[in-house]
């Protein structure tokens, strides 16, 4: 498979931190049993250590660390080193995630002395911190994204809204094997007693979500064709290597005994997602607003794995433009809320504690 088919981490210069308020909204319906499962975790002579896997730019973690490092120091002290890993691609906006844990003010570096960041820029598809190294792990927004795209859909931006099967059944392959491996790898990650907490896009037996914004998105992307921008094999590579999950599926590798890779399921909910943009617009009728805040959501998960999908001969960055300027119009011309949903998922590693 061509590099440019594969994922690539989300919009540069900060863009992600600006436009992920749906992001951070689904987190804080998280926080409760985020707590919850920090609260169990024990915590002997040695430092705390926080992972922090797909961290992006940042924003979205601090409040999470933040909440780790409190709950963690509750019974060692509040002067126990801190360690604080977080990961992602290498091609991530790491210089974006720097400044925000050295001057936001929601940095857990502004609360908390003692800690200590790091940053690792590899897929969390291979070993990312040492064998049973870390107390508390947390993973939001990113399984989502398949270790490699499992196809290419002639008729949709996600392979799992296409309407061909053999493209929908190579999608849910990939998610079952990618979360075998994922769960494989950060067990043995954690300390017997961590917590792993993953929140994710996912689907209810009745109800898939995305229609709205992943059908407008495709749309546009025709549109562009259509302006005879972009070739019609370029339409069929944007496919983005993403999918939903439901609650089967994240169950799937625990079925026979209760446990899986030293794992338990301590809890497993799937959730209605936020449209923050979407009761705005029933507060002010501000269509433009409305239509802004979510091509730009779209653009930072979505826009610079399109870009690697096009023709390398092509100006990419005024293809995307023209792309989520499409996409923006055709949202504001066609106003509806954005149905979705998202799992939250806490494991426990089995062990002594
Ligand atoms: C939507 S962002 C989520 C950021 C943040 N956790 C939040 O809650 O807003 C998804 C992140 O997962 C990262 N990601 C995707 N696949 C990854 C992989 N195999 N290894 C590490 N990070 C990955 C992407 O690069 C991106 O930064």
């Amino acid at each position: 498979m061509s590099a440019r088919s594969q994922s690539a981490a989300m919009e540069g210069s900060g863009w992600y931190n600006r436009h992920s308020s749906m992001q951070a909204a689904g987190n804080e319906r998280a926080m409760a049993y985020w707590k919850d499962a920090l609260e169990k975790v024990p915590v002997g002579g040695e430092n705390i250590v926080i992972a922090d896997y797909g961290c992006s730019q940042g924003l979205n973690s601090m409040k999470p660390i933040n909440a780790a490092i409190d709950v963690l120091r509750r019974h060692v002290g509040a002067e126990r080193p801190v360690e604080v890993y977080h990961n992602d691609l290498p091609s991530n906006d790491f210089g974006s995630l720097f400044q925000v844990i050295a001057g936001e003010p929601s940095s857990y570096m502004a609360a908390h002395g003692n800690a200590f960041p790091f940053a690792i820029g590899r897929s969390y598809f291979e070993p990312i911190l040492p064998p049973a190294s870390v107390h508390a792990a947390w993973n939001s927004w990113t399984i989502q994204w398949m270790s490699k795209k499992a196809a290419d859909a002639p008729d949709h931006v996600f392979g799992g809204m296409s309407g061909v099967a053999e493209v929908r059944a190579a999608v849910a392959g990939q998610q079952a094997a990618d979360w075998g491996d994922f769960l494989n790898l950060r067990s043995r990650e954690l300390r017997p007693g961590g917590r792993l907490l993953s929140i994710f896009p996912a689907c209810t037996p009745e109800r898939r979500g995305w229609e709205y914004l992943g059908g407008e998105l495709w749309e546009a992307v025709l549109d562009i064709h259509a302006d005879g921008l972009i070739e019609l094999h370029e339409t069929h590579r944007v496919t983005i290597p993403t999918g939903v999950r439901s609650l089967a599926d994240v169950r799937a590798p625990f079925r026979d005994s209760g446990r899986f890779a030293g794992l338990e399921i301590e809890h497993a909910e799937v959730l209605d997602g936020p449209d923050m943009f979407w009761e705005d617009l029933q507060r002010t009728g501000d269509v433009k607003y409305f239509a802004s805040g979510w091509a730009g959501m779209a653009r930072g998960f979505a826009g610079p794995t399109i870009a690697n999908a096009l023709d390398e001969t092509r100006d990419r960055s005024a293809i995307i433009d023209a792309i989520f300027q499409r996409y923006e119009a055709r949202l504001a011309a066609n106003p509806q809320r954005h149905e979705h949903y998202f799992a939250v998922v806490v494991l426990a590693k089995v062990g002594e504690r």
